[in-house]
């Protein structure tokens, strides 16, 4: 990626990656994704703002180069400092010997272990701190767990512009930089919504937090360190729009209590009908639906789970443990969001039940309120066990 003026004495130096498939493990990314980093240049002094993936460091050493020698960059501002924007710091500092990093004090803890290093040159800033650049202050402003907790913006009141971090941003690749260019716009929105959903979502009051600094700020540009640079009258109303609508508390007349199960002959899945019953009657305008976690897409079933106001959860035990799809999608559990949040396990078994406990003691690591010992079966559940199970439906719903 050719390196790009952003405005006067602020350039574009990151890199794409087009090709990428899967980020963090966990999430797909159709489109791509651009490491983005900025050069803010003064008179006095010149600041690099968030660095890049290791894999690509030669090419981003090359870019920033495109605009000034390495050896010319005074601070190396650490927005936030997971490996795809600290990545590359490793091959870039013996190219600047004096540059001091600039990071928050989480950010500082975490440098250090990532590099493996005790001596790196680095300023710890707090929120409101200033860098004069000469003619150009960046300020800096605590953005926590959005999504580290090591996360800040760096704000440039002179232009107006702020580099935002992964905040607003998305996975998205296209060889421009500016967002009036995007020319594939319907990819770029289902990007920005996968990247809330998978990044942000799990933090939604510091999402509300992070825009109301950024509506304060009323800034003309924000640059976030993936996918395009965002201007006024283009694509940052947009987001901040977007991102305003999905992290807004939902309007709800009625409590919603999902009940989750596998079953591998039926039996499970009674227990789980009857329980539903049971809280029906107690609540009969609440929301409990049973959902067979093999019968909906993962996505449907998280956000059923992460937007309820308590759950039940139910599997067979198979080979001492719960079974793969139950422990997936607990595995995708929003664990801010549902702290606190009660929560049901039961199920059927054969031999030796594991299953049922196992739940319970994540449900416990999730830091949901667990409702009791959870309801196990031998087998197929007789009426009287399925009678157990509606009062058990009864009582977890009076205890709402
Ligand atoms: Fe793009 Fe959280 O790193």
């Amino acid at each position: 990626m050719p390196c790009c003026k952003l405005e006067d004495d602020i350039y574009s130096v990151g890199i794409l990656n087009p090709g990428m498939r899967i980020f963090d493990v966990v999430m797909r990314t159709d489109y791509g994704t651009s490491y983005n980093s900025y050069l803010v240049m003064g008179t006095e002094k010149t600041a690099l703002i968030d660095v890049s993936h290791a894999t690509f460091a030669d090419q981003y050493l090359d870019n920033i180069r495109e605009v000034i020698s390495l050896s010319k960059i005074d601070y190396i501002v650490m927005n936030h400092c997971e490996p795809d924007h600290s990545g590359a710091l490793a091959d870039l500092l013996p190219h600047c010997p004096n540059a001091k990093i600039v990071v928050s004090k989480a950010g500082s803890i975490y440098l250090k272990n990532i590099t493996n290093r005790s001596d790196l040159p680095m300023i710890t800033v707090k929120d409101g701190d200033t860098l004069d650049l000469g003619g150009k202050l960046l300020k800096f402003i605590n953005a926590p767990f959005l999504h580290w907790p090591d996360t800040m913006f760096t704000w440039v009141e002179q232009s107006k512009t702020l580099f935002s971090c992964d905040f607003l941003g998305c996975h998205f690749c296209e060889p421009y930089t500016f967002d009036y260019h995007v020319v594939y716009t319907r990819g770029y929105e289902t990007a920005l919504k996968e990247y809330y959903d998978a990044i942000f979502r799990p933090f939604t009051p510091y999402v509300v937090a992070g825009l109301e600094k950024i509506r304060n700020l009323d800034p003309e540009m924000v640059a976030t360190s993936h996918g395009p640079v965002l201007t006024r009258g283009c694509r940052l109303e947009y987001a901040l729009e977007r991102f305003t609508e999905w992290s807004a508390p939902q309007e709800k007349s009625s409590k919603r209590i999902p009940i989750f199960y596998c079953s591998a002959y039926g039996n499970t899945g009674k227990i789980g009908a009857a329980i539903r019953d049971g809280v029906r009657e107690i609540l009969p305008d609440a929301d409990a639906e049973i959902y067979d976690i093999n019968e909906y897409s993962m996505d449907l079933l998280l956000e059923k789970l992460n937007r309820s106001d308590a759950f039940a959860v139910g599997s067979p035990t198979i080979n001492a443990d719960a079974v793969a799809p139950v422990w997936k999608l607990l595995s995708h559990v929003d664990v801010i969001n549902n702290r606190k949040r009660p929560a049901l396990a039961f199920g059927s078994f054969g031999w030796s039940g594991e299953a049922v406990p196992n739940l319970v003691a994540r449900l416990t690591g999730l830091k949901c309120t667990v409702f009791g010992e959870g309801f196990r079966v031998t087998f197929v559940p007789s009426e009287q066990d399925l009678a157990q199970a509606k009062e058990l439906g009864r009582e977890f719903a009076r205890s709402l």
